[in-house]
């Protein structure tokens, strides 16, 4: 299967069931259409609608990071973020690093864009392997390194405070860009850890996130903060976008200064909780011995089979089924993981997804 046909879907997520912050979004975008005179005559400015990088801004304080509106952009979407990051960092050819198991879509833009990758171990519980990139970089001469410091996928691994400062450390030794990818960042229910940026001293660190995981997938809405290479990266966006819609920036800025924002993340993220606690404990009936992550964060777990069992032939059998999963092989580009799958919480419990669950062991003979 290719990476672009990766997505993780269980029988019963209802489409029609929309919850009550998305309805208060939906209501603040129209007010903001409805607002909106001679504007459809002209293009925003490229870094994007001053009010809703303010919003930005007031909440990257509360994860230990000052940013200033000068330093975002507004993209549309984490990808588009990751895109330009590279872009402005690396020439064709150029290595980069990156987490293994770690998100296919850095795997499919480091493909596109010509540039050699370098997979260094993530754990399930603690991410990036710091020591093992100190020992890669005395192999490699490497540009950049893309990682998810909190709740990475398909893990949702969250790395402790001594390893984000050591990869600083290693960013300004060897002189490189760290991309941080930090799209799962908001949704943590015990601890929402501080961003990266927090502890970027020497400006190296491009922060890239959205609101496509913690709100909705279809605003195409993201952001990016570039360090040292923020100017290069607002003209990248300039020259493959022109500007973003004004309309969607302002209704999505309205909706944060309302209190619409954190009102509707401190419902989902128990909701999140909830419905992790329940794929696991469905997990526990299963007659297979398994490893399953269980994280505090993120949409989804990591879960390891016993080595016999190749997820994608199981990704097969389970698709005539109507169950499509995520197989471990499309977090590498080694080969690796053809045991491991990655398995969504996202979405609402159903009976439907339980039973579709319970059938998964059996389709692993
Ligand atoms: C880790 C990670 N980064 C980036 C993206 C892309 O997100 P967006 O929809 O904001 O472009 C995804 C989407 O699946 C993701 O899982």
């Amino acid at each position: 299967m290719s990476r672009s046909a990766a997505f993780d879907l269980l029988p019963g997520s209802d489409k029609n069931d929309v919850p009550a912050g998305i309805v208060q979004l939906n209501r603040s975008i129209s007010r903001a259409l409805r607002r909106q005179r001679g504007d459809f005559q002209y293009y925003d400015e490229p870094a994007g609608d001053p009010s809703l990088r303010q919003q930005i801004a007031l909440r990257a304080a509360k994860r230990g990071w000052q940013a200033e509106v000068d330093e975002l952009c507004i993209t549309s979407g984490c990808q588009q973020s990751l895109f330009l990051a590279l872009m402005a960092v690396c020439q064709k050819g150029d290595v980069v690093a990156v987490e293994a198991p770690g998100f296919y879509g850095v795997l499919q833009l480091l493909e596109q864009l010509g540039l050699q990758v370098v997979e260094i171990p993530a754990s399930a519980e603690a991410g990036l392997d710091v020591g093992a990139f100190e020992q890669t970089l005395q192999r490699w001469d490497i540009k950049a390194c893309v990682v998810s410091p909190s709740f990475a996928t398909p893990t949702g691994a969250s790395m402790p405070l001594h390893a984000r400062a050591h990869l600083i450390e290693l960013a300004e030794r060897h002189d490189l860009a760290i991309i941080e990818d930090d799209i799962y960042g908001e949704s943590g229910w015990l601890v929402v850890p501080d961003t990266l940026k927090a502890v970027d001293h020497s400006n190296r660190v491009i922060h890239c996130s959205s609101l496509s995981k913690v709100l909705s997938r279809d605003l195409r809405l993201g952001w990016i903060s570039g360090g040292r290479w923020h100017d290069d990266i607002v003209r990248l966006k300039l020259t493959s976008q022109l500007a973003s819609s004004r309309f969607i920036q302002r209704g999505v800025a309205d909706f944060f200064a309302d209190g619409g924002y954190a009102a509707y993340l401190r419902r989902y993220r128990q909701q999140l909780q909830r419905q992790r606690d329940q794929l696991l404990d469905l997990l526990g009936t299963w007659s297979v011995p398994i490893r399953a992550t269980s994280p505090a964060g993120g949409l989804a777990l990591w879960l390891e089979l016993p080595e016999h069992v190749d997820t994608i032939k199981l990704y097969n059998r389970a698709l005539d089924e109507g169950i499509v999963i995520t197989p471990g092989e499309l977090f590498s580009m080694s080969g690796k993981f053809s045991n491991c799958l990655r398995l969504s919480f996202a979405h609402p419990w159903t009976r439907a997804r339980a039973e579709a669950l319970m059938r998964l062991p059996s389709l692993m003979a």
